[in-house]
């Protein structure tokens, strides 16, 4: 009987330190990752201490208007340059002067090396003219920086990397009647949730939980209790109650629709997951998005964006409230789910679990993860 459904990935692939790692080199350092939105870096010389999966990164802003991103590490010896906001100076330890200096420079605390905001190698204490040193053989090692949609992209081995359009395939064109790239962050929520990245994603890709995790969001979009989400056309958009069009807990909002959608689109809603870390969820008037942050086999950081029109952001009665309580209530459902199953697969006798046909969608995640790492996963844990 359990065999006519498909089985899941391994436990120990949503559970193991070693599989994250592997995770690790073969997708998040070799596909273009979202960071942030564009709008987060707006003046020259703004830049962001990212860690990703243990790298730190350093993206800037540089005097041109252009992204730029490096490894945040000294090519001299390799001092931190750069340390994020919420770096602390450990007991005993001094706060150094360096960093991004007057928005221009990237100076090294330890021996003062100079880097431009383009990652070039400007200055070398006591290494000037006559010395035989090179400087141009010392720039910043590159980080990969795309954008599409409003969204930076990066990629931690850019030598290597397709260009983003590729990895995005069809959802541009899929989504193309919004205005991604101009909408403007409205509110943010943070989430740390307990649970491996892939079973958010695998969450997010279905909806044969919605009956019970979700009744509010049933009450707005009641087509997500029928046949656990099986009749759900995603392309045209998932349809509202009569007389609703948004997700919020009226299903309604002062807000206006973005100009330009289709009908359909004026009262449908669609959602894209954007491989490996973006969840897209698309009204009409307002767009959340969710950007995944794995930070341990066991836990992954999502902050969720609530993005509007400048148009509705700059009236002095702008209130985002209604999308983001609806949504916030969705979240946390959610987010309670999967770390129940992260807490459940702990159970000695799971080796895996199954996915019922409505959740044909997590066949695609399987295949994902599967074609970048199982060629390198010790025989042993699969
Ligand atoms: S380690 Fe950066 S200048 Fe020496
Ligand atoms: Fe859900």
């Amino acid at each position: 009987m359990s065999e006519q459904l498909e089985r899941t990935l391994p436990t120990s692939w949503y559970r193991s330190a070693d599989i994250f790692r592997i995770e690790k080199e073969r997708i998040f350092c070799r596909e273009w990752f979202a960071v942030c939105r564009d709008e987060e870096l707006p003046k020259p010389g703004d830049h962001r201490v990212l860690d990703i999966l243990g790298e730190s990164v350093l993206l800037v802003r540089n005097r041109e208007g252009s992204l730029k991103a490096f490894y945040n590490v000294c090519r001299h010896r390799g001092a931190k340059l750069c340390r994020s906001a919420d770096d602390t100076v450990a007991a005993g330890r001094v706060a150094l002067p360096g960093g991004m200096t007057a928005g221009r420079l990237i100076v090294c605390p330890y021996h003062q090396w100079s880097y431009d905001l383009n990652g070039a190698l400007v200055a070398a204490p006591h290494l000037g003219p006559g010395t035989g040193f090179d400087k141009s053989e010392f720039h910043l090692y590159p980080v990969g920086v795309e954008t599409w949609g409003g969204f930076v992209f990066l990629h931690l081995t850019p030598a290597d990397a397709s260009p983003l359009a590729a990895q995005l395939g069809g959802i541009p064109e899929r989504l193309q009647r919004y205005p991604l790239a101009g909408l403007r962050i409205g509110a943010t929520i943070q989430y740390e949730v307990r649970a491996n990245w892939k079973i958010i994603c695998e969450n997010y890709n279905e909806c044969y939980h919605c009956g019970g995790v979700h009744p509010e969001l049933c009450a707005v979009v009641p087509s997500f209790r029928d046949a656990g989400g099986a009749n759900l056309d995603w392309n045209r958009g998932v349809p509202h109650r009569d007389g609703a069009y948004t997700f919020t807990h009226s299903g309604t909002t002062a807000r206006r629709a973005f100009p330009g959608l289709d009908a359909d689109e004026q009262i449908r809603h669609k959602g894209e997951l954007l491989y490996p870390n973006v969840f897209l969820s698309v009204a009409c008037d307002h767009v959340a998005a969710f950007i995944l942050r794995p930070r341990s086999a066991e836990r992954t950081d999502i902050t969720c964006h609530f993005l509007f029109e400048t148009h509705e952001i700059d009236k002095p009665t702008f209130d985002p409230s209604d999308a983001v309580r609806f949504w916030d209530l969705v979240n946390r459902q959610d987010w309670t789910v999967c770390e129940s199953v992260q807490e459940g697969i702990r159970a000695r006798v799971h080796a895996h679990g199954y996915y019922a046909p409505m959740e044909d969608w997590n066949l695609d995640i399987r295949r994902y993860v599967t074609d970048r790492i199982a060629a390198h996963v010790p025989r042993e844990t699969v």
